[in-house]
């Protein structure tokens, strides 16, 4: 730990008498709240006191490209309960080193050169006024409670002091919304926005020479909150619409953070601001020692960087860009594919078997475009510039010169080989990646269809494309290295997150959501109340029930997955454990013709087909609710998780998947696997007990509800040896 505050915060002062303090921890790539930052904030701001009479204003800077990253992560990540009062120390460190700067009784003005997120910009918050650089990709805002926690730096009571309670919780603290410059001026938390770097120097001098009496709002006499204190009538009829909106959005899912920061605000803008302070500390304080900051910060941070970063990545090969895309199949997935190409750049041929289904393919790029030009996220001219870059055919010989082709045609095997060795024998170059689209068949089976099957790899998106952030990246046999690090190299030119898995059926993604799906309709086939399971899983932390998700798969799909997996272990020669949710589909099916939404009706009824959700079809719950059957509530939640994180487990141990961050990731981003818990193989770490707590949980389960609670040995054995899954 440095103990001179020009190692990490340099001072420099000019003939006005104006001190530039320049953040720039030479430890570090970013600055971060670190413990030698903790000392280097505190020395620079007794200084300022010291010098006082000899400094006219003072501008806080940054050294390095961002302005400053915020947390020390790591550090918060590791907290438990037993480092409580160590963590509540260091936030009333930062924090009291801030008060001082902001009643150094001198102008301070905060020049955000760049990136200022979470205690970054609690840093900003301290000073009389932000001028923000206009830098592209430069993001602001207070987003710790993506991560479950909240700005424990003063950042709750000061935004809330600034802005008034409600827009402070709805616009920036409460969903941790990250900004650009712009949006953050109109949100109000920077007070101007300059397009240099000299700019921002010089307009923070010349505001500090206009504003001699510098002085936060709320350090002024006859000072209130914007839109009152919680207890004026005026703010008092509205506010509890607040927390009703967290709420509603949380649908119940055991997320302790949105909620803190609601109570930060409301009741830190009842009191004066140490009290607010001190409040703040105490929320703050509980999260960070919480398991489920731990495992978000975890799972969204750690393990999504290590993802991003292409850890499995074969590195003998330089990174390429995908220049020409085509793409086979103008259909829902195809459409989407496209447009996902285009945007990062890429000429793209949209080739089906009609013009007219192939220009149908394009609308879909059309109307995504035009809606971000209404949204005013794009402009005209780049609209057009994107729709330019796709070719909508018909003719299969505009694929010529393509580098990568993504296939997208009907779910059958056949025709696939047929496709693939039809584009390979037009596109000309024997070096081009071909990537199929399947949700479940064999790549190796299709690579066998062309000569050279080490360039066939399966790049699994999830609908819809657009808004979906994960790809499985499906590696066959015979797929090469090469062609893997290529296919990864396009999932992070479509800035998409990228997870590899093995060739086998269902791959990862669809095994573990089968489970989650399987379990919460059981509970339906035993007994339990539909509404009561739809609430299970919600308050579980799924984004939505799985009676929900049958209807939107539809079950004609999930009956057809199912039959997928009774034969993939039959020719594996593993036992295959029935559902009491199959025969349930099946009587959907068969009996009641209620497939699910697309049709109109499934276990929701519509306003038509593909239409509206109106309420339950009760006819479910007159054939199969028993009141007095017996699952408790906390089983019917724990069941869907744990099945769900057995799986998991399994395709980790059959190295099906190979690391534990893509589980967790591709987990949560995949098919919703709930965030809190840091992601399915996180939950079995992060489980009371450990691995041995959820070892002895699923053996409960299954001597209470049978045999898909079977735990690998393997991880029996790893609960044994007082492990972590890393
Ligand atoms: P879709 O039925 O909407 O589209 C398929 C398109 O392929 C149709 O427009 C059809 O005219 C076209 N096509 C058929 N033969 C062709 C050929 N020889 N050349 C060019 N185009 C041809 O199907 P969807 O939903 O887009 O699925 C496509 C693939 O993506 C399937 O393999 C599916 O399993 C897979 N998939 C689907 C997901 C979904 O949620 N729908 C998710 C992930 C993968």
């Amino acid at each position: 730990m440095t103990n001179n505050h020009t190692d990490v915060i340099r001072w420099e002062q000019d003939a006005d008498g104006v001190v530039t303090v320049t953040i720039d921890d030479p430890g570090q790539p970013t600055n971060t709240m670190t413990d030698s930052m903790a000392v280097a904030l505190r020395l620079i701001v007794e200084r300022l006191e010291d010098e006082k009479d000899r400094i006219t204003g003072v501008v806080v800077t940054s050294g390095k490209d961002t302005f400053f990253a915020g947390g020390d992560l790591n550090k918060l990540m590791n907290a438990g309960p037993a480092d409580s009062a160590e963590i509540a120390a260091g936030l009333d460190h930062f924090k009291e080193s801030f008060r001082r700067l902001e009643t150094l009784g001198r102008p301070v003005v905060a020049a955000i050169n760049g990136t200022a997120l979470g205690g970054g910009f609690e840093v900003a918050l301290a000073t009389h006024h932000r001028i923000a650089l206009d830098k592209k990709g430069s993001l602001l805002g207070l987003p710790e409670v993506t991560l479950g926690v909240l700005p424990g730096a003063g950042g709750v009571t000061r935004v809330v002091r600034m802005l008034g309670v409600t827009p402070a919780i709805l616009n920036v603290v409460g969903q941790g919304q990250r900004m650009n410059p712009s949006k953050a001026l109109k949100v109000g938390i920077v007070d101007e926005v300059v397009a240099t770097a000299d700019e921002m120097l010089a307009r923070a001098k010349a505001w500090i020479a206009e504003n001699p009496d510098a002085a936060q709002p709320w350090d002024r006499k006859g000072y209130r909150i914007p839109g009152g204190a919680p207890s004026s009538p005026a703010l008092a009829a509205h506010l509890p619409a607040v927390p009703a909106n967290v709420r509603k959005q949380l649908k119940g899912a055991p997320m302790p953070a949105p909620i803190a920061v609601v109570a930060t605000a409301v009741e830190g803008a009842q009191v004066d601001i140490d009290t607010a302070f001190a409040i703040e500390t105490r929320y703050c304080t509980n999260l960070i020692c919480g398991q489920v900051s731990a495992n978000m910060i975890k799972a969204l941070f750690f393990d999504l960087n290590a993802v991003n970063k292409g850890q499995t990545r074969p590195t003998d090969y330089p990174e390429r860009r995908a220049e020409k895309v085509a793409v086979l199949g103008a259909g829902m997935m195809g459409a989407a594919i496209a447009y996902v190409a285009a945007l990062s750049g890429a000429e793209v041929v949209l080739r089906d078997i009609t013009m007219d289904a192939a220009e149908r393919g394009k609308d879909y790029s059309r109307r995504l475009l035009d809606a971000s030009v209404a949204k005013g996220r794009i402009d005209e001219v780049k609209r057009d510039a994107v729709l330019g870059r796709i070719l909508a055919t018909d003719n299969i010989a505009d694929v010529k010169d393509a580098d990568l082709v993504v296939e997208a045609v009907f779910e059958d095997v056949e025709l696939k080989k047929k496709v693939l060795a039809e584009v390979a024998a037009n596109v000309g170059n024997d070096d081009v990646l071909l990537a199929s689209n399947t949700s479940a068949l064999p790549i190796g089976e299709m690579a066998s269809a062309v000569d050279r099957p080490d360039n066939v790899i399966g790049l699994h998106f999830f609908s819809p494309v657009d808004k979906m952030p994960l790809v499985e990246v499906v590696v066959g046999e015979s797929t090469s290295d090469e062609a893997l690090a290529r296919a990864l190299d396009f999932v992070k030119q479509i800035r998409k997150t990228p997870i590899v898995v093995k060739d086998v059926y269902g791959f990862y993604a669809n095994r573990v959501i089968a489970k989650f799906v399987d379990e919460a309709l059981s509970l339906v086939a035993e007994g339990m109340h539909p509404a009561s399971a739809e609430q299970a899983a919600l308050q579980a932390g799924f984004p939505a029930g799985a009676l929900t998700l049958f209807d939107e798969i539809n079950m004609k799909t999930i009956a057809k997955i199912r039959a997928g997996f009774i034969a993939d272990a039959k020719s594996r020669g593993i036992p295959f454990v029935p559902s009491a949710s199959y025969p349930l589909v099946d009587r959907m099916l068969e009996e009641f013709d209620r497939p699910g939404r697309l049709e109109g009706r499934g276990f929701y009824e519509y306003d038509g087909p593909a239409g509206k959700r109106l309420g339950l079809w009760p006819r479910i719950a007159e054939d199969y609710h028993r009141p007095f059957v017996d699952i408790p509530f906390d089983d019917a939640k724990e069941r869907m998780l744990v099945a769900a994180a057995i799986e998991a487990y399994q395709c980790y141990d059959e190295g099906v998947i190979t690391t534990v961050a893509e589980a967790n990731i591709g987990s949560i981003m995949g098919i919703g696997f709930p965030a809190w818990t840091g992601g399915a193989l996180q939950y079995i770490n992060q489980y009371n007990g450990g691995l041995a707590g959820f070892v002895a949980r699923a053996d409960q389960l299954r001597e209470r509800y049978g045999d898909r609670f079977v735990v690998a040995g393997s991880l029996r054995a790893s609960a044994a040896r007082g492990e972590r899954l890393l």
